[in-house]
């Protein structure tokens, strides 16, 4: 359990942790977020995260709360503090406190920065035994490409998922393709060994476990195609996976209740597995 929480300027007990109640997250989710993967007390992909995050914020106009090097500093102070060695780093960024009003405050308000970490378990390069995702409209707003906290449509679409089951909900949109799972990237492997994943633009968040992912497929000489790709191409694939900070690479094995090829684990999954793993080893100790 996390002893420690980072709200503002201070370190404080968890359990007591809040923010006020006219923070603009908390009324009207006006704010964004990111979530780094630990492993073994090193960051994954830091600088990566932190310039999504500047992205995040220059698109809703939010400035940084504190320098991106005193947020350096902050991420490792809690780590230490927590003595965090896997698991994540949570970090929130919202327009700030004021009386509510749907347009930005008049007055400068300074923006609010909370920081949390969890704990899970060791990572490691085998995939387990996969997991089941279901298929779900795509109900979200047009600028999934922001990281930002209104997360209640795939809030809802997980549920929906857990509730059948499944591990993961796959969002399809109007035209009938895969977007992204609800928090987590979507691939396919297909039966010509060509991986696919969505090509990135407003309709998806543009993960950087993707992005990581894509260099090593790279480096693999793996073929790798950015389109988009049915829940129908998707069951008939070689193998499916999702992606993200804190899944890794994921097998999925099951869509809507069909196996997807074997119903097992596949070899390309794995072996990018074993490499995300090696690249996450790679980075430097931080707690
Ligand atoms: N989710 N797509 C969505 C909608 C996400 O929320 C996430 C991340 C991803 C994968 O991005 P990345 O590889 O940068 O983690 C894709 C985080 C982990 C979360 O909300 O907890």
């Amino acid at each position: 359990m996390a002893r420690y929480a980072y709200v503002n300027g201070r370190y404080v007990d968890h359990h007591d942790a809040s923010v006020h109640i006219e923070d603009r997250g908390y009324q009207l989710a006006d704010g964004v977020y990111e979530v780094v993967g630990v492993r073994d007390g090193k960051l994954i992909d830091e600088g990566p995260h932190l310039d999504r995050l500047d992205r995040s914020l220059k698109e809703l106009r939010i400035g940084w709360p504190i320098s991106r090097d005193a947020l350096r500093f902050v991420i490792r102070e809690l780590m230490r503090r927590n003595r965090l060695h896997d698991g994540l780093v949570y970090m929130q960024v919202t327009r700030g406190v004021a009386r509510r009003d749907h347009a930005f405050p008049t007055t400068p308000v300074k923006p609010s920065l909370v920081l949390t970490t969890k704990g899970t378990k060791h990572l490691d390069a085998d995939t387990g035994p996969g997991i089941a995702v279901k298929s779900m409209p795509d109900i979200r707003w047009e600028r999934c490409d922001i990281k930002t906290v209104g997360l209640l449509a795939n809030v809802l679409a997980k549920q929906a998922a857990r509730e059948s089951g499944a591990y993961e909900a796959w969002l399809v949109d109007a035209d009938g393709y895969v977007t992204e799972g609800a928090s987590t990237n979507a691939w396919i492997v297909t039966q010509n060994d060509e991986l696919v994943t969505r090509h990135t633009d407003n309709g998806i968040l543009a993960g950087i476990t993707r992005a990581t992912l894509k260099s090593i497929a790279d480096a693999l000489q793996l073929k790798l195609i950015e389109r988009p790709f049915t829940i129908a191409e998707a069951k008939r694939a070689k193998e499916a996976f999702i992606t993200s900070a804190t899944s890794f690479v994921t097998p999925v094995v099951k869509i809507d209740g069909e196996a997807v090829g074997a119903g097992t684990p596949g070899p390309v999954a794995h072996r990018l597995r074993e490499e995300y793993v090696r690249f996450a080893d790679a980075g430097e100790l931080v707690a």
